[in-house]
């Protein structure tokens, strides 16, 4: 009789990308990026390829101090930011986002943010100043300017009404008037990022691509404005960013030819299906429950745990995301996170051969995201095809997973050009500080315009 740990390794074959299949998503995600930027197909591209209106780098010289909002991944943050010469402080807070505030209003959602930030402006002693702020909007934008962007969708399990097709500057400036007690200048709304792009390209010029593996999945970066054919704005720009909006590759079936049961599931039960495909294999709100679902099939095929499941495990949710980090982070051989995840889920009967298949799940998991990212930014480096690129990178799982480094790595060096050269560096809370620098180098922007 075959061993149980043959038949899962057999199962989770469906998990493997092999070097064939990663260079045909390559191949689909530079059509659709293509057909993102363009005028002709732009209207039905998945990949929708935003044009963002932040286009100068901060040049050190922005001094004073500049309010920030992050919002759009688990956590919603207010910070400020005090740049001086030669250096910067930064005191931030972290809010929670009520659940009912998720799936509420978008009024009730742009008073709670102006609610925090009221707060937070009297617990820093700046109640009474007027300042400039950058928001961190990181949903999928239309922007029709640095202070104007007109949400396409709710992803991350975000779907507040009435703000689909409106702008969200609006919004939130409407939300302070309502409050009429704090003084707020909106100086630019971005994305988490094109903050993280930013606040690399402060230190390092390489940089040139920022990315999110954390929450959601996406990618920005720099484009030749050339092959922008929907910019409209000063035609002197060379180069442009793109916020890709990435997570919506595969909206149209075309992952569909590596997608399995487990991520049909996933989007299924989600609050957005058919929406964000490659984003439910990569991010860090579906890594978990993948690898929960494969472990429930398994249990019930009496493969794992004795064929014993636990009423949590048969919870939707119930695996964070941030387990698949810590089994990860064990030693070979060595169960020892393993074993308290699988108490805190009531699986304190799982054998030693449970526990090396769950790993053996996550691994599988883990490195199939892992790859698809690494297709995505080894599909970008390629087509921007410049001798050494740095990618600024920000997000739970990238900054968590023990792998997830060594994984791109090696991934995408084994798939960019030859003679193509590139960094991965991890950025220092980039879409917070981002935001902070953009509004700054707007402002020193518009003293010099006036
Ligand atoms: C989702 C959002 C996108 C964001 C990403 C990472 O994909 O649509 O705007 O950048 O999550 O937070």
């Amino acid at each position: 009789m075959r061993q149980a740990r043959d038949v899962i390794r057999e199962e989770c074959e469906v998990l493997k990308m092999t070097d064939k299949q990663i260079k045909e998503i390559m191949c689909r995600l530079h059509n659709d990026l293509k057909k993102g930027l363009s005028r002709a197909d732009h209207d039905k591209a998945t990949v929708k390829c935003w044009i963002t209106y932040i286009q100068d780098l901060p040049n050190g010289k922005e001094r004073g101090k500049f309010l920030a909002l992050d919002l759009g991944g688990t956590n919603f943050r207010v910070l400020i930011i005090n740049l001086g010469e030669n250096h910067f402080d930064m005191q931030s807070k972290i809010y929670a986002i009520p659940k009912h505030i998720m799936t509420g209003t978008g009024i009730a959602l742009f008073d709670h943010i102006a609610e925090c930030l009221a707060n937070f402006m009297k617990e820093h002693g700046v109640y009474e100043e007027r300042l400039a702020l950058g928001f961190t909007f990181s949903f999928p934008l239309k922007q029709l300017g640095l202070t104007k962007g007109v949400l396409q969708r709710w992803t991350k399990g975000f779907s507040c009404s009435g703000v689909v097709g409106e702008d969200v500057v609006q919004g939130l400036k409407d939300a302070i008037a309502r409050r009429g007690d704090v003084q707020i200048d909106i100086c630019a709304i971005l994305n988490d990022t094109t903050g993280t792009l930013m606040s690399c390209a402060w230190k390092n010029h390489n940089c040139k691509i920022g990315l999110i593996v954390g929450t959601g999945s996406n990618a920005c970066y720099v484009e030749k404005t050339a092959n922008c054919e929907l910019f409209d704005g000063e035609p002197d720009k060379e180069e442009l960013l793109i916020n890709t909006e990435w997570g919506a590759f595969g909206d149209d079936g075309s992952l569909d030819f590596v997608r399995t049961e487990f991520d049909r599931e996933v989007d299924v039960t989600s609050i957005n299906p058919g929406k964000q495909i490659q984003e439910k294999m990569i991010s860090g709100m579906y890594l978990g429950e993948l690898v929960r679902l494969a472990l429930v099939k398994f249990t019930r095929m009496g493969l794992l745990f004795g064929g014993q499941g636990s009423d949590l495990l048969f919870e939707g949710g119930s695996f964070y995301t941030k387990y698949v980090s810590e089994i990860e982070s064990d030693k070979p051989g060595d169960f020892t996170s393993c074993m308290e995840v699988l108490e805190e889920l009531g699986l304190s009967h799982a054998s030693d051969a449970d526990m090396a298949a769950v790993r053996y799940v996550c691994e599988c998991v883990s490195r199939r995201a892992a790859h698809l990212v690494s297709a995505g930014i080894a599909t970008l480096l390629n087509k921007m095809n410049e001798p050494r690129v740095t990618v600024g990178i920000d997000g739970s799982v990238y900054r968590f997973h023990p792998h997830f480094h060594t994984l791109m790595c090696e991934k995408i060096a084994q798939l960019v050009r030859p003679g193509l050269q590139f960094d991965l560096m991890l950025s220092e809370d980039g879409s917070g500080r981002g935001a902070a620098l953009v509004a700054a180098v707007a402002c020193r922007e518009a003293e010099q315009g006036s």
